[in-house]
């Protein structure tokens, strides 16, 4: 069951029996790549979060990383300039997990066991477990006016996120479903169409509230430029073992710091 700190937070349609169909909503994000729970947070449970967030954001942390759109290492049989290893980038300001008070709604909703064994039922994973370092379980990320996450496919084959405050213009989700070949070689051609904006995909529009689950491993994904108002996106970060912790190099960069 539910605990009713959570229930209190949580839109009209998110009851128990919502959560029994979890393989039938496995099904929909395995098809399609993504699942949105649209108002999965309600207009108090977001006035709380949003007031959180605006507290916390003078302790953000600043960052600009580049990277390619596969996340890996530059490879020198591909020359410079081809989608392989072209440079994409992402700046964010970021709270990382020790900053969010103990009491938050943002950790309750990520400890909740009864969310957990849903989003287990979803993902097909036997158990989902926190990050052992102390930073890296809840982020909250702040995109304001620039701000804009690169293309790319996540190391991670799933991705969990919470829309808390939503921009006025750009900061869109925009992404290819199922891009990856299953005997493992890559669409160079195809990913090079879209790092030059000759293809679109499919953009997702989000409110604020809304609970997004996503397969970003499989699909190459970007968030365009905010170009007006402030976009706040939680990610909850789970691991399928226990123990794991977020590499040094990327604590340091999204953080600025290593614990
Ligand atoms: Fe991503």
């Amino acid at each position: 069951m539910l605990d009713s700190d959570i229930k209190s937070i949580l839109g009209g349609k998110y009851n128990d029996s919502f959560f029994k169909q979890a393989s039938s909503l496995s099904n929909v994000l395995n098809n399609e790549g993504i699942l949105v729970f649209d108002s999965f947070i309600n207009p108090k449970g977001l006035i709380k979060l949003q007031k959180e967030a605006a507290e916390l954001k003078p302790n953000s942390y600043k960052s600009s990383s580049e990277y390619n759109a596969y996340v890996s290492d530059y490879d020198d049989k591909f020359p410079s300039e081809s989608p392989r290893n072209r440079i994409m980038s992402t700046t964010k300001k970021c709270i990382p997990n020790d900053l969010i008070p103990e009491d938050s709604i943002l950790q309750k909703l990520y400890d909740s066991s009864f969310l957990k064994d849903f989003f287990c039922e979803l993902l097909d994973k036997e158990n989902l477990y926190p990050y052992e370092d102390s930073l890296s379980s809840i982020n909250i990320n702040y995109y304001d006016k620039g701000d804009a996450l690169g293309w790319h496919f996540d190391n991670s084959d799933f991705t969990i996120t919470l829309l808390v405050k939503n921009c006025t213009k750009g900061g869109v989700y925009e992404f290819f479903n199922d891009m990856r070949y299953k005997d493992g070689k890559e669409d160079y051609d195809f990913v090079e169409k879209i790092l030059d904006n000759e293809v679109s995909g499919t953009k997702v529009d989000s409110i604020e509230g809304d609970l997004m689950i996503f397969k970003g491993n499989k699909s190459i994904h970007q968030v365009t430029a905010v170009e007006e108002g402030e976009r706040i996106l939680v990610t909850f970060n789970y691991n399928e073992k226990m123990g794991v912790s977020l590499s040094k190099k990327s604590r340091k960069t999204f953080f600025g710091r290593v614990k």
